[in-house]
């Protein structure tokens, strides 16, 4: 038995990492998916021969991004079960020297696009609940919405902000039916972090660091997102999920 068969998820930052292997795996538990990223990404092809996954090039922190993302996926699909927001960015820079514009982006990406896409699709949750008996908010936050580390302020904050952001959506829409929780990934081979884990010395430091000693891989956190996304989660709310492989167990 497939998972999501028969639901309707938005991936968003679904060209890569996280995002992309989340994409995949909720279609092959049965899902159709708007695999969401930018214009310039890989989002165009890197789903291409998957009939379940229908990209969409959108920067999430346009303004009209969030009424077109979820308004394609309604008339595509003519429902929505899942909104994943997972797309991130990450600025690196002390606080002492980070300009406003990286401060901003990485706010502006990692949080207020986070809102506002679940601003926008509220409505369209909330009809699907009231119709099925549930609905879903998965958001990406990271072990760095309770942990730190040098150049992270704005990142940071940005993940704590995930966090406060979706306790409350939790709370606001319990009622609903509709549960929404935040996953806490650990440090993770991606785009994102390929630079660094391309020296093997912070590679195998990272790694080190983790009680299961390795890095983690996409497919690690977009398991993470098929279990808050199933229904089997049906009393799981304003959660935390961190998947770390043991990363912060120590301090
Ligand atoms: N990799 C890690 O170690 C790690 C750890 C904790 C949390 N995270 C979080 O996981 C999420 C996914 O990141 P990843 O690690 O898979 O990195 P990634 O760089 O491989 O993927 C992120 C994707 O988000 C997209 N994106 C960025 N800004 C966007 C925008 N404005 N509009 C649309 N798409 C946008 C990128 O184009 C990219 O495809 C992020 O929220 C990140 O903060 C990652």
């Amino acid at each position: 038995m497939q998972r999501l068969a028969g639901k309707i998820a938005i991936v968003t930052g679904a060209a890569s990492g996280i995002g992309a292997a989340s994409a995949q795996l909720f279609a092959e538990e049965g899902a159709r998916v708007l695999a969401v990223d930018r214009a310039g990404s890989a989002i165009d092809s890197v789903h291409a021969g998957r009939e379940a996954i229908v990209p969409l090039a959108r920067d999430v922190t346009d303004a009209e991004a969030p009424a077109d993302i979820i308004g394609t996926a309604i008339q595509r699909f003519g429902a929505l079960d899942i909104l994943f927001n997972n797309a991130g960015v990450s600025a690196n820079a002390l606080a002492e020297v980070m300009t406003d514009a990286q401060w901003s982006r990485t706010l502006d990406v990692n949080v207020t696009a986070v809102f506002r896409m679940c601003r926008q699709a509220i409505p369209a949750l909330r009809e699907r609940a009231s119709k099925v008996g549930r609905a879903r908010i998965i958001n990406t936050a990271s072990v760095m919405a309770f942990d730190t580390d040098y150049g992270l302020a704005a990142y940071c904050a940005s993940k704590a902000g995930v966090a406060g952001l979706t306790h409350t959506l939790a709370l606001e829409l319990g009622k609903f039916n509709i549960t929404a929780n935040y996953i806490c990934p650990g440090a993770i081979q991606t785009g994102m972090t390929a630079a660094s884990f391309a020296n093997a010395d912070i590679a195998a430091i990272w790694a080190k660091k983790a009680a299961l000693r390795r890095l983690g891989k996409p497919i690690d956190i977009a398991r993470a997102a098929l279990l808050l996304a199933s229904d089997e989660a049906d009393f799981i709310t304003g959660h935390g999920l961190v998947a770390d492989g043991g990363l912060t167990l120590r301090t």
